[in-house]
């Protein structure tokens, strides 16, 4: 088993209440108030070696953390101590991981539409690798390249014809996505990188291929794909890719119905197909955020008004929601949850756990048994580690919550909670609304 197959972070333990990390998480709750977002340390670095372990045996792997899934200045450090690299996708991230301290050699810069901007910023903070995602920014990254007399090592990202999402895989010939190069598009844009953008050095191949994936044949797929097309490239072109990121996507357990594979099955399936296709056996990068981060992370919250409706659900409202976890309103998301307070209580009733925000799709946990819910119970959200945070807004003007790193019966603040004032901070009164 490897920590993505739980879905409670590994140092869940029950006691008089829940605890995480040798922390009793009603004390948590208490201390910092709530919504809290709290990251396990050991889970996380758990995480970590059991990617390094299922990838030692194959030397060429280059390990990196997709920033997009939770991205703050004591968790980059983490990942940078546990030697992961970082995928980043905006000024924002490549800056709180240049602040982190990081070697920006190990960084690439990824997306489909990088402004002017954030490829200088990239240059001038030393990133190391560009994924060029298309025509414009080939030329875009080029010219400011040249205009810098830099020579920038970029991948192509391609789109590989597979997507794989969860329980759907579909493989096509073309894939309309948003992203990447499609296949067919490949001899043109290299021919382009030979004869005109003299300051992009192309070293490989990049894709990505969907997310909360638990097929691993789609990896085994996308490898054969790539391999196959790098020798293509090879004979066509006399170019030696010898650079090839698969990109992450291995999913997470939300609740029990989900099975996802562990790390060694997604090992497995990348070095067979390594072994199966590849004559020369270049550099394999990874670039996983869910599957590193999720399972470390719960969310707790503080129960406020319940409501039985008249024949119909009881709802227990509590006091974060969409904000925090806009997953659940955006595709579905399901999550699993216990009563902190309660956790020795056998005695269940079915209730629907709804946000605080002023949306009727504002629901965290539609019918999820737990023991009867009043006003100043606090629950923990499991598996929130991953795309809460980091998709987090404050629609009613509400601050964002503190983030907690537990370890050893230790809590430390990684994410101060926003304050009234902070939310006005950006906020300016033209002069002619001004009160005299
Ligand atoms: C290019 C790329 N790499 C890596 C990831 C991380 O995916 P996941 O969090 O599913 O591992 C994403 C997610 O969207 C991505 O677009």
């Amino acid at each position: 088993m490897s920590e993505n197959q739980f879905i409670k972070p590994v140092t869940t333990e029950k006691k008089n209440n829940l605890t995480i990390g040798g922390c009793d998480l009603t004390e948590l709750a208490r201390m910092y108030g709530t919504p809290l977002y709290v990251i396990d340390e050991t889970t996380l670095r758990g995480i970590c070696k059991s990617y390094k372990k299922a990838f030692a045996e194959y030397s060429n792997i280059k390990m990196m953390y997709a920033c997009k899934a939770l991205c703050t200045s004591a968790i980059i450090r983490i990942l940078d101590e546990e030697e992961f690299g970082f995928d980043t996708v905006s000024a924002g991230e490549i800056y709180t991981v240049y602040k982190s301290g990081v070697d920006m050699q190990k960084v690439l810069f990824n997306g489909n539409n990088k402004s002017a901007r954030e490829i200088q910023l990239a240059l001038d903070y030393g990133v190391g690798r560009f994924s060029v995602d298309n025509f414009h920014e080939a030329e875009l990254l080029n010219d400011i390249a040249s205009k810098k007399n830099i020579n920038v090592k970029i991948l192509l990202r391609i789109t590989p014809g597979i997507e794989c999402h969860t329980h759907e895989y579909i493989k096509t010939g073309q894939t309309d996505s948003k992203f990447g190069f499609d296949l067919s598009q490949i001899d043109e844009i290299i021919s382009l990188i030979k004869t005109k953008y003299k300051n992009l050095n192309l070293r490989g191949l990049h894709a990505h291929i969907g997310s909360q994936i638990f097929d691993t044949q789609c990896y085994y797929d996308e490898v054969e794909i790539l391999v196959k097309e790098i020798a293509r490239i090879k004979n066509i072109h006399g170019i030696v890719l010898d650079e090839m990121n698969i990109g992450g996507g291995l999913g997470v357990k939300y609740t029990e119905e989900d099975n996802p594979p562990s790390v060694r099955v997604l090992s497995d399936a990348v070095t067979n197909a390594m072994n199966k296709y590849a004559i020369e056996i270049p550099t394999i990068y990874i670039e996983p955020g869910r599957s590193i981060i999720s399972t470390a992370g719960v969310t707790l919250y503080t129960v406020g008004s319940t409501k039985q409706v008249p024949n119909g659900r009881k709802y227990a409202a509590i006091d974060g929601g969409m904000a925090d976890n806009p997953r659940p309103g955006m595709y579905q998301a399901k999550y699993s949850a216990e009563v902190v307070n309660k956790i020795n209580s056998k005695e269940k009733e079915l209730v629907t756990l709804a946000g605080r925000f002023c949306e009727s799709g504002d629901i965290l946990i539609e019918n999820i048994e737990l023991p009867q819910l009043e006003a100043g119970d606090i629950i923990c959200v499991y598996n929130t580690g991953a795309y809460n945070y980091s998709m987090s807004s404050n629609y009613n003007r509400v601050e964002k919550p503190a983030m907690v790193l537990v370890n050893n019966s230790q809590s430390d603040i990684i994410v101060y909670r926003e304050t009234l004032d902070n939310l006005i901070a950006n906020d300016n009164i033209p002069d002619r609304l001004k009160r005299k």
